[in-house]
């Protein structure tokens, strides 16, 4: 197993910053974001994550190992009605919303990330369908994809990681589990 990455916490300042566009998209670029992808299924390995002592993630984005470019990796599997497993898979550079429904979804049981170790409790109402343009690494070109609920706030969540934006800026202070009716619960 070649690497694994030092995850930033949020108490480090790089963490607030945005993230420089890639210019040019290199081969080392495409490896790094493969290294973010092959951290992300590592981590789901129960006994490598033990043994490595790190937690078990679904996204990652450049800025939470270091390096302040516009990238990300988002891993998981998901169950379908008809009880096939889908496999979610974004390798992503300089990914870019363009479309945001009106329509929220949130998850009950709050979001959590790599680089935060404390609790934070509260919703986080996140687009419910969004669309974004980016360069995909596993097709080696730039193309647009539609995500929706889980896979949507996971995107945002990364997303929001290449604006200097932590999951818990989102959540009403004075009322973190202030109920919207019309969102969808996850
Ligand atoms: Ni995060």
């Amino acid at each position: 197993m070649k690497n694994v990455f030092k995850i930033v916490k949020d108490s480090n300042p790089s963490l607030r910053k945005r993230c420089e566009e890639v210019s040019e998209i290199t081969p080392e670029v495409i490896n790094f974001v493969n290294d973010l992808h092959e951290y992300l299924v590592l981590s789901q390995d129960e006994k490598y994550a033990e043994k490595h002592n790190i937690r078990e993630g679904v996204g990652l984005a450049a800025p939470q190992v270091g390096r302040n470019i516009k990238a990300l990796a988002v891993y998981f599997e998901e169950q379908n009605e008809d009880g096939t497993i889908n496999v979610v898979d974004h390798r992503l550079i300089n990914p870019k919303i363009i479309l945001e429904s009106i329509k929220e979804v949130y998850l009950s049981g709050g979001e959590g990330c790599l680089s935060v170790d404390e609790e934070h409790k509260g919703y986080v109402y996140r687009h419910y369908k969004i669309q974004v343009k980016a360069f995909n690494v596993l097709k080696m070109k730039e193309e647009i994809i539609t995500a929706r609920g889980y896979e949507a706030i996971v995107l945002q969540h990364e997303i929001d990681h290449l604006n200097g934006v932590l999951f818990y800026d989102h959540i009403n202070k004075k009322d973190p589990f202030q109920v919207k009716e019309e969102a969808i619960r996850l």
